[in-house]
């Protein structure tokens, strides 16, 4: 599988997102999603994917944690395009034991518990949405972090067996605002705040002029464990 994402790079060599949208919506059909975090990267591809396949699924993760200004989002998503953002929650018994056995900000404490809800809140749930899919959209950027410096438009996600498309995985910050303002799609209120990366409320701050763009992103870790085990590689 590994050499089919590999044949893929290739053929999609120089081609552009929508292009590379259009074959998998098509191709995939029924078997593909767009994982979405409301994120200007994945309101982009809603954008897209609205215009070329409209119907295709697209889900989110609420973690229960998010903030107000995401959860408008949706709604003002689901309006805009005549949509419905399907809705994973986490598992109410486990996320019931977490907090009752570790508190309801256990994540400040440690690695282990900020991963251990992580997990309950956003990997659990992902792999309910994943059954039946082979092929999961998402909006990963190089230029975001350290640990996404070698991502390539199509992936094997070998740990959840599925291809993974990252077609926006070459542009650029100011693109991707390009494309929301030219095409008037709806964003979260909170990116003009002077918050660029937004995820979980109490693991997301405001980031200072010249900071990195996922700094206020569990900024008390290290850049390079700054990842929620999503796209564990
Ligand atoms: S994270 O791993 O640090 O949280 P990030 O916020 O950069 O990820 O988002 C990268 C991609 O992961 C998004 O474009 C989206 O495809 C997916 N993703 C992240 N959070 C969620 C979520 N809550 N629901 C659905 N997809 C998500
Ligand atoms: Fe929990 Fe924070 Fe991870 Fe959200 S980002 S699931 S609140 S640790």
């Amino acid at each position: 599988m590994k050499e089919i994402a590999e044949e893929l790079n290739k053929k999609f060599l120089g081609k552009n997102a929508e292009e590379v949208l259009e074959y998998f919506l098509n191709e995939y059909e029924g078997r593909i999603a767009l994982s979405s975090s409301l994120s200007i990267e994945d309101q982009v591809l809603t954008d897209m994917i609205c215009r070329i396949k409209p119907g295709s699924r697209i889900f989110t993760l609420d973690t229960g944690r998010l903030f107000p200004e995401t959860y408008s989002l949706i709604d003002k998503t689901n309006m805009r395009y005549g949509i419905k953002i399907e809705v994973f929650f986490p598992d109410c018994n486990s996320i019931q034991k977490m907090v009752n056995e570790n508190g309801i900000n256990l994540f400040y404490e440690s690695m282990e518990k900020r991963k251990q809800c992580c997990y309950i809140r956003k990997i659990e749930p992902l792999k309910r949405a994943f059954r039946g899919l082979k092929v999961w959209i998402c909006g990963l950027r190089r230029e975001q972090s350290v640990t996404r410096q070698d991502m390539q438009v199509v992936e094997w996600d070998e740990g959840n067996g599925l291809l993974k498309l990252n077609p926006l995985i070459d542009w650029s910050e100011q693109e991707v605002w390009d494309y929301i303002k030219n095409n008037s799609v709806p964003y979260n209120k909170l990116h003009e705040n002077n918050y660029p990366s937004i995820g979980c409320q109490p693991c997301t701050r405001q980031v200072q002029e010249g900071e990195d763009i996922r700094s206020g992103r569990w900024w008390w870790e290290s850049p390079e464990h700054k990842e929620c085990g999503l796209h564990r590689r």
